[in-house]
């Protein structure tokens, strides 16, 4: 594992292109083993997570190739219905597999997705949209065996709207035979992508975005060349990081009304946000405001869980105190002892994170804890005085695509160093 040098304490100034939406990639990689023939995929970001994906389908028997941020997939050589566990283990949403290869062969074994850092990680609702569509599951061993000669469309109700297990019941929906509507369903534009890819591939779907979505199964799948969206949260994460230093960053080519809850806090904390098209520009003086009221954590169009760390850390020097409440995962907020350790003052009661601004914060060795909470801990590095040194920042490697040469590219001091 690597870590991040970081010297803090300047104002950051540039202009970003953000990286594909990780989020958004990986299902779009299930779904590809439902198109017979290459597919092409562009914009897709340079992460450990898409890496461990691309694993996945060539273990299945495509051909998958590589260009910068073209990615082909070939699915017609795919032989297998497995996703062994060493596999499954470098990736939790690796789940994200199971109703593309069970819609596209009739069987699917998976080894029980364990939990992570951020808690336990069921995968309940999954299991239950798959019977719904006329799959049998046992667990045999540690794995999940699900098989189903045939899926046959069927009313699906999410008793929660978990984003993976819309995205399954999607991806198995769209080879079943016959109607299928999943009500209660996730909302976010990742799903909205998915969508978008699957009906440019031939698939008849329609409702993303919203809570109700239909899929009319068994229309024919040809190969496709689809464009990924940007990613929503890098966008927040660098937008947090130039709140904090002070300075101006315009994002270029993203879609501001997918993190508009974002966009807002970050006003209210005194930022300077304007809007030109798919272009965005942050100014910031460096000190701001407290953001009230709480800061709620909500599935889509709430403000997104994966945003909490790096907000949390863009308030550790605001003038006042903010509350923030995450309301999505059980741990979420493992990343706070090492902001701690910097300086900040930030209470943890259950769900519930009360920051209180501090004048300073003071670089020093901490340690990335998962995926966005290290993304704080950089952004907190780049607003400290000194020197910081974070580990174990494979973490963040899974969702952002070289941040330390990003960064630089805003003037920031920050090198990666090899352990
Ligand atoms: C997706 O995870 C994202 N990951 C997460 O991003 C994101 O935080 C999350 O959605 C919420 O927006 C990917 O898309 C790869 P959920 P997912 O199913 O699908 C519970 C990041 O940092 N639940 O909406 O796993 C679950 O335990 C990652 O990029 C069940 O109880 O999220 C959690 O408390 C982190 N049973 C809540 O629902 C289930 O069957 C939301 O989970 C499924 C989920």
């Amino acid at each position: 594992m690597g870590k991040l040098k970081i010297h803090g304490g300047h104002t950051l100034e540039g202009s970003l292109q953000v990286q594909g939406a990780k989020n958004s990639v990986l299902p779009i990689l299930a779904a590809a083993i439902l198109v017979r023939g290459e597919s092409l995929l562009q914009n897709c970001p340079d992460l450990k997570d898409v890496d461990a994906a691309l694993s996945i389908l060539r273990y299945l028997g495509c051909t998958v190739t590589r260009t910068g941020s073209d990615v082909h997939i070939d699915s017609t050589t795919l032989t297998r219905h497995d996703v062994p566990d060493e596999l499954m283990r470098e990736m939790r949403s690796s789940v994200i597999f199971l109703g593309a290869i069970l819609g596209r062969t009739g069987e699917a074994t998976l080894s029980l997705p364990g939990g992570c850092e951020l808690g336990p990680r069921p995968i309940d609702l999954h299991l239950e949209a798959l019977r719904t569509l006329g799959a049998t599951l046992e667990e045999v061993g540690g794995n999940i065996v699900c098989r189903a000669n045939q899926l046959v469309g069927a009313p699906i109700y999410l008793t929660s709207p978990s984003v993976g297990a819309t995205e399954n019941a999607m991806l198995a929906a769209v080879l079943a035979h016959g109607e299928t509507v999943i009500t209660n369903a996730a909302r976010e534009p990742e799903i909205v992508d998915l969508q978008n890819f699957l009906v440019a591939a031939g698939a008849e779907i329609s409702g993303a975005g919203t809570p109700t979505i239909t899929i009319q199964g068994g229309r024919e799948m040809r190969p496709v060349a689809y464009r990924i969206m940007p990613d929503r949260i890098v966008a927040a994460t660098y937008l947090s990081a130039v709140a904090l230093t002070g300075g101006r960053l315009e994002l270029r080519d993203i879609v501001p009304e997918h993190f508009e809850t974002v966009i807002h806090a970050l006003r209210i904390a005194g930022c300077e946000i304007t809007l030109h098209g798919q272009d965005l520009t942050l100014t910031s003086t460096g000190r701001l405001e407290a953001i009230s009221p709480p800061v709620m954590t909500r599935p889509y169009p709430g403000f997104p869980t994966d945003a909490q760390p790096c907000l949390v850390a863009a308030s550790v020097k605001s003038k006042g105190t903010t509350v923030f409440i995450e309301n999505i995962f059980q741990n979420r907020y493992r990343y706070v002892e090492e902001l701690c350790r910097m300086g900040a003052d930030i209470k943890l009661e259950g769900r519930v994170a009360v920051v209180t601004g501090v004048d300073r914060l003071v670089g020093t060795s901490v340690s990335a804890t998962d995926l966005r909470g290290g993304a704080a801990l950089v952004v907190a590095a780049l607003g400290a005085e000194g020197e910081t040194l974070i580990s174990e920042v494979d973490h963040i490697d899974r969702g952002y695509d070289d941040i330390a040469a990003t960064l630089r590219t805003l003037g920031a001091d920050i090198v990666y160093i090899e352990s």
